[in-house]
């Protein structure tokens, strides 16, 4: 079994960080989103993986490197333009073989694992499996319909009138099957290679596709709000450690790691929360839910609820929330008059001010 993972396309959704960066890269808790992926295919025994990158190609293989600091062998394929999921398979055939393989949407977050789908997958002899998740608001995933004997019969985008309530997870196990479905279909109506459509052929060819319901928690961290989510989730179970430095004068109050050379100085951090290595938080108070990345400096501020990339400085803002500002990042507070924002902003990004 090998795995394809999916960590190129275009990141509309998050702009303006994904003008300069991988989406996937966006750390929750301090770690890339995709770092958990790998972990869970590596924890289901899966170690040779195809990473698709993308124009963010080099700072995913800086990041993720020959995979064995994860405990996998990453090899890397390039997709020229971001065309589709199913795409994504078709560049890949040279890497797959003639194996069985799981793809797993890069941007995409699982807590649970995927070792319960593959040991089912390997167990059951079907030609696809996809994951499922009861959802509130079907009409805005891709939803799977199944026959009162549990296969897959249709996958609908978006439908305007759902039929069922059960949306696709961005993790799917396929047969070498799936090849000849990936160069029978043509492009959608968006001009993508859709996944959705190569299953489908499959199903419509008489072949078994089956349903694995997702007994965790999964999201698509595709925009802001999605990773703030992820991050709280995640910071609500971290191991508190405090490995830097604090100071007589400054309170660590419940879930906080503060991580090697960081140092909190005349501040108080309320976690859940964690504090990367060499940043520095000085008369600053940090609130739940807050993830500050490595080298940073937060300084006579007040921030909650909130993902800070690499080498920000902020100084003198009385309070942010619900924010994702990205690497080397300057919000400071300015003496000089009139008294007005100044800002240097890169293309679509967002500012909400009190
Ligand atoms: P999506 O989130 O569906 O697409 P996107 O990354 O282009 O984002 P947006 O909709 O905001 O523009 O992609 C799911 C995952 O698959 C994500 O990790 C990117 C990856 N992907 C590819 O690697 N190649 C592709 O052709 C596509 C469409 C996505």
């Amino acid at each position: 079994m090998k795995a394809l993972v999916l960590s190129g396309g275009a990141g509309t959704r998050l702009r303006p960080i994904t003008h300069t960066s991988a989406k996937q890269l966006v750390p929750v808790a301090n770690k890339p989103v995709l770092f958990y992926g790998l972990e869970a295919i590596r924890d289901a025994g899966v170690t040779e993986v195809g990473i698709i990158v993308g124009d963010t190609e080099a700072e995913i293989r800086a990041a993720v490197g020959d995979g064995s600091a994860l405990g996998i062998r990453a090899t890397y394929i390039r997709q020229q333009a971001p065309l589709g999921l199913a795409h994504c398979v078709l560049i890949a055939r040279d890497f797959l073989g003639d194996d069985d393989f799981v793809m797993y949407l890069g941007d995409n977050f699982i807590i649970g694992g995927i070792s319960d789908l593959v040991r089912d997958f390997t167990a059951g002899g079907y030609a696809a499996q996809i994951l499922l998740t009861k959802v509130a608001n079907p009409s805005q995933f891709g939803v799977a319909e199944l026959s009162p004997e549990g296969r897959v019969t249709t996958l609908v985008e978006k439908p305007k009138d759902p039929r069922s309530d059960l949306a696709l997870v961005g993790v799917y196990m396929f047969r070498p099957v799936i090849h000849e479905a990936v160069r029978a279909i043509a492009p959608s109506g968006r001009g993508e290679l859709e996944i959705t459509d190569a299953i489908q052929w499959l199903i419509d060819s008489g072949e078994d596709v089956r349903p694995h319901l997702v007994s965790g928690y999964w999201k698509d961290t595709g925009r802001l709000e999605d990773m703030l989510e992820c991050n709280r989730k995640v910071l609500e179970s971290i191991e508190p450690a405090v490995r830097g430095e604090v100071d007589p004068a400054s309170q660590v109050i419940g879930r906080v790691v503060v991580e090697e050379g960081a140092s909190i100085v005349r501040s108080v951090v309320r976690g859940p929360a964690i504090i990367g290595r060499g940043t520095r938080i000085v008369d600053a108070y940090v609130g739940p839910f807050t993830s500050i990345y490595t080298g940073c400096t937060i300084e006579r501020t007040e921030i909650e609820h909130s993902i800070i990339l690499e080498s920000c400085t902020i100084r003198g803002i009385s309070r942010i929330e619900d924010s994702l500002i990205g690497k080397e990042v300057e919000v400071v507070q300015s003496a000089v008059r009139p008294r007005a924002h100044r800002l240097m902003l890169g293309d679509h990004s967002r500012v909400s001010i009190a």
